[in-house]
């Protein structure tokens, strides 16, 4: 008799294309900060998505949204109107300041859509000649996996073999206004450069924040170059940073903000770039979209994250815990750790000589997930509904494993 196999993990390795080296936990439920595998072992989810499950898994509000929704009507393309799509808009554009907003699904397509409007953005408004847009970015920047977007990273597991890439873009050191400043200045490229493309936080290349004055530097050259300043906040968005934009710290007002993750709730895929109406006005019907883009349980689910973002909570929590924290992180022992950086429930932890990877090992058998970044570093960005005592628990979990 041949016996069927059903081992989730022995199926995943067979089956799945190995794009992922994920850790051995298999998960099986979820609730709030806590996730539990398949043989009933508890673990806190330090990595909460990438910052897609700011508010925790399965966070009561949102699905309550999703419940109700699916009761109603769950797509219809934008063919049609539905009644969520227009709320949606008004009130992300209400939350971020802005006066339009253009929804897609995953985060790469928020940046491929940035691109698209500001090259168009550069030749109607800008008069820059056809096809001689430049995008200016920042090295080691991670905005997601489409062939134009890996053109300009510099990541060679990203970006190798993946050729031939997109042209149009310039990349500049994360944190260097002069480098920025002198493409920007240059008669050949200047000229052309219609967009600053930046994550306020680098968070791929391992939670990078950069230099105090550094985005306020980059609004203040992109608005006398007349270039967009447009700030990915895919990941450093949405309260995970003590503040619902990350730009916020520095006081910087950006021309456009790109979002996913966390606007989805962790239930469902939703990006948007959300800008003024001269920008994402250059787009006229048949130019851009998407089927998924802006349904109707999508447009739900984010107007329950709108609102609970408008209460301000999860900004405040992340802002005091992140607090506790970073100073936790900052008396671990200099010889084993090189470095901790962040900003809020937000962190990466750099190791002097152990391999991030070998870390977030011995952190599952304990009962912690985090995920490890470009070799020595891990990442920390527990749901923003976590509990002092649970993070608690979590710091003393990773105090011990980092000195062990
Ligand atoms: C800053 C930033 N931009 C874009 C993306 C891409 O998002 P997605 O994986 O949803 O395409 C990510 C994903 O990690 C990100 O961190």
């Amino acid at each position: 008799m041949t016996e069927t196999v059903t081992d989730p993990a022995f199926l995943t390795g067979q089956y799945s294309a190995h794009n992922y080296a994920p850790l051995p936990v298999v998960v099986a439920h979820a609730t709030g900060v806590w996730v539990t595998d398949v043989h009933g072992r508890s673990y806190l989810d330090m990595l909460a998505a990438y910052s897609a499950l700011n508010f925790g898994h399965r966070h009561p509000r949102l699905i309550a949204a999703a419940q109700r929704q699916l009761e109603r009507v769950t797509l219809v393309s934008r063919a049609f109107d539905h009644d969520q799509f227009g709320p949606f808009c008004a009130e992300l554009a209400e939350l971020a300041g802005m006066q339009m907003v253009l929804p897609m699904n995953t985060g790469a397509e928020a940046v491929e859509t940035a691109i698209k409007v500001s090259r168009k953005w550069g030749y109607a408004v800008r008069g820059v000649p056809a096809d001689q847009a430049l995008i200016i970015v920042f090295d080691g920047n991670f905005h997601g996996r489409t062939t134009t977007i890996i053109s300009f990273s510099s990541d060679k597991d990203a970006r190798d073999e993946f050729g031939p890439y997109t042209p149009g873009f310039v990349s500049v050191p994360f944190g260097d206004l002069a480098a920025l400043s002198r493409v920007l200045a240059d008669p050949e490229t200047g000229p052309r450069v219609v967009a600053v493309l930046v994550e306020p936080i680098q968070g791929e290349a391992g939670v990078v924040v950069p230099p105090p004055g550094f985005l306020a530097g980059v609004r203040s050259l992109c608005s006398s170059h007349g270039a967009l300043m447009i700030a990915d906040e895919i990941q450093s968005g949405l309260g995970r940073t003590g503040h619902t934009f990350a730009c916020e710290a520095e006081d910087v007002v950006p021309d456009a903000y790109l979002l996913g993750k966390a606007l989805g709730g962790g239930i469902v895929p939703v990006s948007a770039m959300v800008s003024s109406r001269e920008v994402l006005g250059v787009l006229k019907p048949g130019q851009h979209g998407s089927t998924f883009g802006g349904n109707p349980l999508a447009c739900a689910i984010a107007r329950e994250v709108i609102a609970m973002l408008r209460e301000g909570t999860f900004q405040t929590r992340s802002a005091e815990l992140g607090a506790r924290m970073h100073e936790r992180l900052g008396q671990l022992p200099e010889e084993v750790v090189s470095g901790v950086h962040g900003r809020g429930l937000w962190a990466g932890v750099s190791f002097t000589s152990r391999s991030g990877r070998e870390v977030c090992e011995q952190l599952a058998t304990r009962g912690v997930l985090a995920k490890e970044t470009h070799g020595n570093t891990i990442r920390l960005a527990p749901p923003l509904v976590i509990t002092e005592s649970e993070l608690d628990w979590a710091l003393d979990t990773i105090e011990a494993v980092v000195t062990s």
